[in-house]
């Protein structure tokens, strides 16, 4: 997957790497809430039709682009057909994959950074992070609390 621009995956992620269950996520971490909202604030958010559903609505201050093959619409929310047209939109800002998994593991390989909040928990899931330990490093702290580690993880050079 290369859409010729940079995108930045940011998940939460459990230590088994568990992202979700039953649509929702398998934690409840405010402080993981307000880091995504500040980074993401005034960019663009990439999700899957099945993330979209579980938020329920377009995050204010940002673009909302859902990925569907099923012609899914929502009102304030851009819906693409498939990953070509993340190339050309709004090109001055910077694109978010927030998801679920179906399009982590799609886009993982596009991705030039991920920016993953580590949870220190192993929920049971069905929903997981793709394994990134061979494309990306092991990530530089940004902010530690309660339960949990914020990284950015580069991508290697040459992966
Ligand atoms: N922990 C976290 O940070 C985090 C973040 C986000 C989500 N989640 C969790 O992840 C889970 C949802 O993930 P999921 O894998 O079930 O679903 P998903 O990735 O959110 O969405 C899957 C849907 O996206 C569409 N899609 C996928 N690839 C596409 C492509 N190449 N082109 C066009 N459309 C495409 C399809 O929609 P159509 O069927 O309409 O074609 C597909 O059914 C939930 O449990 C959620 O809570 C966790």
């Amino acid at each position: 997957m290369d859409i010729g621009r940079p995108l930045i995956a940011i998940a939460a992620v459990g230590r088994n790497r568990a992202i979700g269950k039953g649509n929702k996520l398998p934690w409840h971490i405010p402080e993981d809430f307000a880091f995504f909202k500040a980074t993401t604030m005034g960019h663009v958010l990439v999700m899957g039709r099945l993330t979209y559903a579980s938020i329920g609505r377009p995050l204010p201050g940002r673009t909302t682009v859902v990925l569907s093959r099923t012609g899914f619409t929502a009102p304030g929310v851009t819906t693409v057909s498939g990953w070509d047209a993340l190339r050309k939109l709004e090109p001055e800002k910077t694109l978010f994959l927030a998801g679920g998994a179906q399009l982590y593991a799609e886009g993982l390989s596009g991705c030039s950074e991920l920016l993953l909040t580590h949870v220190d928990q192993e929920p049971e899931a069905d929903a997981f992070f793709p394994d990134w330990s061979k494309l990306f490093d092991d990530g530089e702290v940004l902010k530690t609390g309660p339960g949990f580690t914020i990284k950015r993880h580069r991508r290697l050079a040459g992966c």
